[in-house]
C-alpha cells in the first residue's frame, strides 16, 4: 500500500504544475491542451503535457508523459495525479492513462480540474476497480 495523505498546499502546487504544463502541450490536430502532474513518494512533482503526432496513433497523452517522465527521474510509486483540461467541467483520463497509472499508483488519488477550477477527485480504484495486472509468479 502506497498511500498517504495529501496536504492542501500539495495539491495546490500539483494542479497549478498541471495547469502550467497545458500551456506546453503539443495540440495543433485536436486543439486540446493537457497538463498532468504527479506527486511521487518522495514528494517530488513532475508535470507532463499531451503531445500529439501527425501519425495520429503515436500521440501520448498528458497524464502518461507526466508518470514516464516521473519514473526516469528514478520514481517508483505515484501517490497523487492532478489532470488540468481546459472544459467547463472536468474530465478523467482515458482508459490507456488508467492502466499506466495502475502500474505505479494503485493507491493514488486522483483530482480532475477544469477551466473553472472546480474538480473531482477520486481514488485510483474508482476510476479503474479491476485493472489488469500480471498475476504474481
Ligand atoms: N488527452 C490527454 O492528454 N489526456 C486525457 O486524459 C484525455 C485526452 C489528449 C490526447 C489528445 O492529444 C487530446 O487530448 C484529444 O484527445
Amino acid at each position: 500500500m502506497v498511500e498517504r495523505n495529501i496536504s492542501d498546499d500539495e495539491w495546490r502546487a500539483l494542479v497549478a504544475a498541471a495547469k502550467a504544463a497545458s500551456a506546453h502541450a503539443h495540440c495543433p490536430y485536436s486543439r486540446f491542451a493537457v497538463g498532468a502532474a504527479v506527486l511521487t513518494f518522495d514528494g517530488g512533482v513532475c508535470p507532463g503535457c499531451n503531445v500529439e503526432n501527425g501519425s495520429f496513433g503515436l500521440t501520448v497523452c498528458a497524464e502518461r508523459n507526466a508518470i514516464f517522465r516521473a519514473v526516469a527521474d528514478g520514481a517508483k510509486a505515484i501517490i497523487a495525479l492532478a489532470v488540468y483540461t481546459p472544459t467547463p467541467t472536468p474530465t478523467t483520463p482515458c482508459g490507456a492513462c488508467l492502466q499506466v497509472i495502475a502500474e505505479f499508483g494503485r493507491d493514488a488519488r486522483v483530482r480532475c480540474v477544469c477551466a473553472t477550477g472546480a474538480f473531482d477527485e477520486y481514488a485510483f480504484g474508482e476510476l479503474l476497480p479491476h485493472g489488469f495486472a500480471l498475476p504474481p509468479e
